[in-house]
């Protein structure tokens, strides 16, 4: 998606113009700080944003040059980023969700051969016209919500073959559509009929014949692992993302979301950037990815969807640990890509504070997709990726509750959705 070239935007009078400016996760920066300025204005250029400050400060510019957007009343801020998603996919299993409510567990669907295997079935069988159009649709919806970044994942492939069209699909799309993706290898997501009991020689597969595939392509900036009891090991995950990590890619955790299994501890270890699910970590891992600067992605729905209990996110801020909120948006443990409802559970459930739920959905889900620099914040220099609110205050995004409340997005400068 490119934008039009030389358009400018001007916004004034924003009731509250929510920078996030310079709350980056540094050490010490605290998550309730949004760095409001009331009143606010902001100035785009090519997509990048060349001023921010009170609409009394505005400097002396030509504004029939510019599209100019009065949000008298209304609240700006950062667009969202999803972080962690499996957007891309074939078939449902609406079936699970009630097999679940009347008690079978989430694992014991997979070990039979259903859940992630289930939807690998219909992936492998899909062309990538159809994922594409299916997975299209999906990002409408979450730019309606104020998505401007997703990560996405592969890992409904388990073979080379579809695991790169996954990606390719999501390169694609990436062009051809406004929300920006963060495309993340998910090759180790279950083990594969035809590697049936035998789960190292899988990861030998994957590390052999299809990283490198990967990476050959350039395909994807992540490569993430279900580290989980009966799935990958601890030492599985390390020697997986080691190998990934030392060809170039950086480095994502399902961890501790069934289990303690010590996913967490794994992430600081290997300085992977985010650890995400985290319901189950325990004080030492969240030590460790407070040590180790990981972003700790907290994924509500998914407990909420699992009725599991929910991750301990007020230790991890506590902590000094970077909490970013995304969805999970996947066709078993959480089809929902709902940003309202990942807001109201992490106010209610996780006790985040309004302004920690912004930091986490903007500048530290910027951080958990290591795009820190360009976008999360409203600043000179970053991205002009912003939400406009119905309402006056960030404080509706919670107040409101499982609404959505945005009235406009603007990715890279230009108007997207209205
Ligand atoms: O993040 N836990 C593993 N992976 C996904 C679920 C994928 C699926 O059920 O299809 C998750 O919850
Ligand atoms: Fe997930």
């Amino acid at each position: 998606f490119e934008q039009a070239s030389n358009a400018k935007i001007l916004i004034k009078h924003a009731s509250e113009l929510v920078t996030c400016a310079g709350q980056a996760p540094k050490k010490g920066a605290s998550m309730n700080d949004l760095n409001i300025i009331p009143d606010g204005a902001l100035l785009a250029e090519n997509g990048i944003i060349t001023w921010a400050g009170a609409t009394a400060e505005l400097p002396a510019i030509d504004e029939t040059q510019y599209t100019v957007i009065d949000a008298g009343g209304r609240c700006v801020l950062p667009g969202f980023v999803d972080s962690h998603t499996h957007f891309v996919f074939g078939g449902y299993r609406p079936e699970e969700f009630f097999w679940r409510l009347n008690g079978t567990p989430y694992l014991e669907i997979l070990s039979r051969g259903g859940g992630i295997l289930s939807t690998v079935q219909a992936t492998r069988a899909a062309a990538a016209a159809e994922l594409k159009q299916s997975a299209a649709k999906r990002l409408a919806e979450m730019l309606s919500m104020g998505v401007t970044t997703v990560e996405g994942k592969s890992g409904y492939g388990l073979d080379c073959d579809t695991e790169l069209r996954q990606l390719s699909v999501m390169g694609e799309l990436n062009q051809e559509q406004p929300v920006e993706i963060v495309p993340t290898f998910l090759g180790a997501h279950a083990v594969p009929p035809d590697y049936k009991g035998k789960t190292d020689e899988y990861v030998e597969y994957i590390i052999n014949q299809v990283l490198p595939a990967v990476t050959k392509q350039g395909i994807a900036e992540f490569c993430d692992v279900f580290c989980e009891q009966g799935v990958f090991s601890i030492d599985q995950s390390r020697k997986l993302l080691q190998a990934a990590q030392n060809l170039g890619m950086k480095a994502k955790l399902h961890a501790d979301e069934i289990v303690a299994l010590g996913g967490a501890e794994l992430a600081g270890e290997l300085k992977a950037v985010s650890a995400d699910h985290l319901l189950q970590a325990t004080d030492a891992g969240i030590a460790a990815l407070a040590e180790n600067g990981v972003v700790a992605t907290v994924l509500p729905a998914t407990a909420f969807c699992l009725r599991e209990s929910y991750a301990r996110a007020r230790t991890m801020i506590d902590s000094g640990v970077p909490v970013a909120l995304a969805t999970d948006f996947n066709p078993g443990s959480c089809f929902t890509q709902s940003i309202p409802m990942v807001i109201a559970l992490a106010a209610i459930q996780l006790k985040m504070t309004a302004a920690e739920i912004v930091t986490a959905l903007t500048c530290n889900g910027a951080a958990a997709v290591g795009r820190q620099d360009k976008i999360g914040s409203l600043e000179r220099g970053k991205q002009a990726d912003i939400i406009i609110l119905d309402y006056p205050s960030h404080l509706f995004l919670v107040y409101n509750a499982g609404m959505n409340i945005v009235d406009k997005v603007i990715k890279k400068g230009q108007v997207v959705f209205s």
